[in-house]
């Protein structure tokens, strides 16, 4: 007979406590880890092994809890609304992957390949901003280069103009609120504004672009065909928002943990440094796995489900646990080692798993190559500067603050 979930004796995890990061994230996460697979949150469970992970990630039993939040805060109509009916990850089956199959072409490795020489110019712009001539030099890293970059990249991606990227990226700060459900109530109306705010800006462009078509992922969606079916506008401008929420925060998070994560270790800046093209790859599949911005992935089971002998009642929210799955499997997993041998070890997490496996993984891991490639060719001795400020682990794990100094290069 399976075990009701209820029955289960668990260790709990409250992964919505602001003060839940650092170093006391990773000792509280090898503590559950070392208890078992599973344990309680304030909504549901957290799955803590990789097996299980991609289990619940790829099981048609479970789904996105978006309109789950939809209902929980009693969003029942306006822009906000229109957005999570339509938001792709919270689509699901035939209505998902035909999306899927249209867009998925922009996203492909080699179509991400164009926007490289576009990244190291952004790089270098940026650079020559907060460096200037000197060779000994400190920045707050955050704001200085992790926030602008992927807005800059993304403006780019859709065809906005360069100017307007900060733009972009206060729209995407405030959409992607609505996974954060104190801010979510607190701040509705503000998010409404953005949503409907986006709507239009991206209907603007959308017309442009009708009009004259460019090397853009609206001109590609506009003319993107399958079998003879093609996105309405409505659909087209929803998947140019998710691109633009799926794609700032997250990149900027992970490279602002990924430079802190070298900062702290001289001697991986070192090795990284000695090889910059050889090892930037490594070290961002590295900082991928050791720190995963998306700590957590949430699912709500659609109908019971039996797993490992115990019973998971349906509307259970279940959480997915990329940071733990991601030290399964791998020798001496809690230590963060840009030379390990990466063949051995299993894709990470990251990402997530199955159909709604991230869009943007292989646009992000160009951005993050390019930049510790750009940084590493440049920066000589890297150091943290003072305290980093961590954000909390849930939604998007961030840094609000990364302060660093480091030595400009001889050829920098
Ligand atoms: C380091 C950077 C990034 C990380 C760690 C990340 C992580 C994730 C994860 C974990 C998911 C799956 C969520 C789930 O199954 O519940 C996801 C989905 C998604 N991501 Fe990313 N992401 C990153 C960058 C990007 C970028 C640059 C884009 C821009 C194209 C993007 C767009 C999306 C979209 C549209 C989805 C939904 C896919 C679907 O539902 O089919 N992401 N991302």
């Amino acid at each position: 007979m399976p075990t009701p979930l209820t029955a289960l004796d668990l260790p709990s995890l409250d992964y919505t406590d602001a003060a839940l990061h650092g170093p006391r994230f990773h000792a509280t996460m090898a503590e559950l880890r070392a208890h078992g697979w599973l344990a309680n949150t304030p909504l549901g469970v957290v799955v803590l092994e990789r097996e299980a992970a991609s289990f619940f990630l790829r099981t048609r039993s479970a789904e996105f809890p978006g309109m789950k939040i939809a209902e929980l805060f009693a969003v029942e109509e306006g822009p906000l609304l229109e957005e999570m009916r339509r938001n792709i990850l919270h689509l699901n089956g035939a209505q998902h992957a035909r999306l899927r199959g249209l867009v998925n072409p922009a996203f492909t490795p080699r179509a991400v390949e164009r926007w490289r020489p576009a990244m190291r110019a952004f790089l270098a712009s940026v650079w020559d901003e907060v460096v200037g001539s000197d060779r000994s030099s400190a920045c707050e890293f955050v704001g200085a280069f992790a926030k602008p970059y992927p807005s800059l990249t993304i403006a780019t991606v859709m065809g906005a103009p360069l100017d307007d990227a900060p733009r972009l990226h206060e729209w995407s700060n405030w959409i992607q609120r609505q996974f954060d459900p104190p801010v979510l109530m607190a701040e509705r109306a503000r998010i409404e504004r953005a949503v409907a705010e986006f709507y239009d800006y991206a209907g603007a462009l959308l017309e442009a672009r009708r009009a004259d078509p460019g090397d853009d992922l609206i001109s590609q969606l506009i003319a993107a065909e399958q079998d003879g079916d093609r996105l309405s506008d409505v659909e087209l401008v929803n998947l140019v928002l998710n691109v633009l929420i799926g794609g700032v925060d997250t990149t900027q998070s992970q490279l602002a943990h990924t430079l802190r994560l070298l900062a702290e270790r001289p001697s991986q800046w070192a090795a990284l440094r000695a090889d910059p093209a050889g090892l930037a790859g490594a070290a961002v599949e590295e900082a991928l796995r050791y720190e995963p911005i998306t700590p957590f992935t949430a699912r709500i089971l659609v109908e019971e489900v039996e797993y490992r002998d115990v019973t998971f009642p349906r509307d259970t929210v279940v959480l997915v646990s990329s940071f733990a799955a991601n030290r399964d499997d791998v020798p001496d997993g809690d230590r963060f080692d840009i030379t390990r041998d990466g063949d051995a070890a299993p894709r990470p997490l990251t990402f997530g798993a199955g159909v709604h496996y991230c869009l943007g993984a292989n646009l992000a891991r160009a951005e993050l190559q390019e930049a510790l490639t750009f940084l590493a060719e440049r920066i000589e001795t890297l150091a943290l500067d003072g305290e980093p400020r961590f954000e909390g682990v849930q939604g998007v794990y961030g840094l609000a603050a990364l302060p660093l100094r480091f030595t400009v290069a001889d050829a920098g």
